[in-house]
């Protein structure tokens, strides 16, 4: 069975050329995964179809009104039997890594709640119990990129989604270490040359010099990461 994602959002429009490009439009034209878009508007049940409201208490922005989010949520669940992992994009939630993408990727369906404006009525949370995922910290408008993020680590993780050639296993975070440097042709160009040892032709030569690199990277520009795997090589 396919990976089924449901998107829904106050712009739909934003994720036609996305879903149109590249792995993940290769991913579904080949039958990984299916993308259903929804409007979350078409779900206000007033005359100006409203889908936010000034906070209760004061303060800036706008609020995203429960109704509106939880019964696009109820009748989207609606369309197909599986029950969708539920996902609100919020910068509150929990950081993506490759763990949680990797985690992602083994569902059956997912369903992505992007909000826009300050944030969501606290009752979508109470309601709908989703995992909240932020994808760093900085704030964005809304979360209609970060649910394209969230695609893009999903999608091209599923089986047959990468070409043979650029497979998901030995790159960055795989492992826990940053990707080695990388040189394609020419040999030198204005001087600068690529390491004798990738031209060797020895393959062992060639991995230890490779995994030298991702240690030292990782170790030199995130020594957060380093720290984690020192841990999960000597203790997991
Ligand atoms: Cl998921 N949403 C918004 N609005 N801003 C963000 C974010 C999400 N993740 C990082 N910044």
């Amino acid at each position: 069975m396919s990976l089924r994602i449901d998107i829904l959002t106050l712009f739909p429009e934003l994720f036609g050329p996305f879903l149109g490009t590249s792995i993940p439009k290769r991913a579904a034209q080949k039958g990984l995964v299916d993308y259903h878009l929804t409007n979350i508007r078409d779900f206000a049940t007033d005359a100006h179809r409203s889908v936010d409201d000034k906070p209760f208490g004061g303060g800036p922005g706008m609020v995203m009104i429960c109704s509106t989010v939880i019964e696009a949520v109820e009748a989207v669940q609606k369309q197909d039997d599986r029950p969708a992992r539920r996902i609100l994009l919020t910068p509150q939630g929990r950081v993506l890594d490759q763990s949680t993408a990797d985690a992602l990727a083994t569902a059956d369906r997912l369903m992505l709640i992007a909000g826009h404006y300050e944030g969501f009525d606290q009752r979508i949370i109470e309601a709908l119990d989703p995992l909240e995922l932020s994808i760093g910290d900085y704030v964005l408008s809304g979360g209609e990129l970060a649910a394209m993020v969230v695609i893009d680590a999903v999608v091209r993780l599923l089986p047959g989604a990468l070409g043979a050639e650029d497979g998901a296993a030995d790159e960055s975070f795989a492992g826990g270490l940053l990707e080695h440097p990388q040189y394609t042709r020419p040999r030198d160009y204005r001087g600068m040359s690529v390491p004798p040892v990738l031209l060797s032709g020895d393959h062992a030569e060639i991995q230890k010099w490779k995994q030298r690199q991702r240690m030292e990277r990782t170790q030199a520009r995130r020594p957060d990461l380093w720290r984690k795997y020192l841990d999960e090589k000597n203790n997991g």
